[in-house]
């Protein structure tokens, strides 16, 4: 019998300190995450030196809670894999080093893994992935669809010329004075709106996959201003819905596109985006009138960053034999396509 792989993950590239157990790239044997959101709520957003301070002091408690979480010694795991990038610079340093060290003292071999393909890695956690595929990647960092047509090779075929579609949520929210993270403030409001104002949707060129969101966000923010100047009161609700009905719309027609002209037997959802509400739905619909092709969508906890998806492609990386070696550095402008 082919004995168990156990792969731990380790991810500090933004304001979560997470580490997790995964067992065989799939099971879920630890999965802790601390998250700092509320030592940067007051500042409006992630401040760098507050998310590396905390990442220090985390670090080596959550490392410790994971393996009893999981009941497993140091000894019985089979790689450590670690987030080198891309990411907040010296965010992502505490993770990498606290990999070197166990993997340096234990003697476990270290993996370097893609943020954003840890992403994408954590719908292995739901199910098992068939290649090829798409990935619609929507996160506070990134915005693009990319496609694989196997295990650990990306191929980036649409991104974001500017804005991320989560740094546009969370723009779009601070207008609206709502707490950081904004994304699931205006995803709850937006339930309760609708979409009355026209706002408008960049396509670009026609046969793109590229994205840009700055101009919604600038045409929120316009909107917001001219209704205060006119002593007019726009319902937030209403403001969120539309704002999100022309998130949706471009993200959902331009997935949907993808497919028609890549054949794929998958469609995952990835990033902290993924939680949106009304984007998992319309998604939904949309390919239930798609036959053929399987939708995959993380549950809510593996939406936004976790180590548990870390570990799953880490899983997968450390059986394709990535290793790094005690060389490895934070790289927080590392390219997915590296791995190709
Ligand atoms: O993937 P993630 O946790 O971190 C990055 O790698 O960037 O994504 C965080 C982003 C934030 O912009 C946050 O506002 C957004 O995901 N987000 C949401 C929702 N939950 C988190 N955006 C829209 N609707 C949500 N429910
Ligand atoms: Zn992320």
């Amino acid at each position: 019998m082919k004995k168990d792989q156990w792969i731990m993950g380790l991810e500090t590239s933004c304001d979560e300190t997470a580490v997790a157990i995964i067992k065989n790239g799939r099971e879920i044997a630890a999965n802790i995450v601390a998250s700092q959101i509320e030592s940067h709520k007051r500042f409006g957003g992630v401040v760098p030196e507050i998310a590396s301070r905390h990442h220090v002091e985390q670090i080596t408690i959550v490392i410790e809670e994971a393996l009893n979480q999981a009941n497993l010694s140091f000894s019985d795991l089979d790689g450590i894999a670690v987030t080198e990038g891309p990411g907040l610079v010296g965010a992502l340093l505490i993770g990498v080093n606290a990999a070197k060290a166990l993997a340096f003292a234990h003697n476990i071999p270290l993996v370097p893994i893609h943020h954003i393909a840890g992403h994408i890695y954590a719908n292995q956690l739901v199910t098992e992935l068939k290649f090829p595929l798409l990935s619609l990647v929507v996160s506070g960092g990134h915005t693009e669809i990319v496609y694989m047509k196997e295990h650990g090779h990306f191929e980036v075929i649409g991104e974001t010329r500017d804005d991320a579609a989560g740094e546009a949520y969370d723009k779009v929210a601070r207008t609206l004075n709502l707490p950081y993270p904004g994304g699931p403030h205006i995803d709850r409001l937006a339930q309760g709106g609708k979409d009355t104002l026209d706002l408008p949707r960049a396509w670009l060129e026609e046969g793109s996959y590229d994205f840009s969101f700055s101009g919604l966000k600038s045409a929120v923010i316009n909107t917001v201003h001219n209704a205060e100047q006119r002593g007019e009161v726009i319902a937030p609700e209403d403001l969120a819905a539309s704002f999100q009905a022309s998130v949706i719309d471009v993200l959902v027609k331009k997935i949907i596109r993808a497919t028609a002209e890549y054949e794929v037997k998958q469609v995952l959802l990835a990033g902290g985006v993924a939680a949106n509400k009304g984007l998992r739905m319309a998604l939904e619909k949309a390919f239930s009138e798609k036959s053929g092709i399987e939708l995959v969508i993380p549950p809510l906890n593996l939406c936004t960053d976790n180590a548990a998806m870390i570990a799953a492609a880490g899983s997968i990386m450390f059986e394709k034999g990535i290793r790094a070696d005690l060389s490895l550095n934070a790289n927080p402008g590392l390219d997915i396509e590296i791995y190709n």
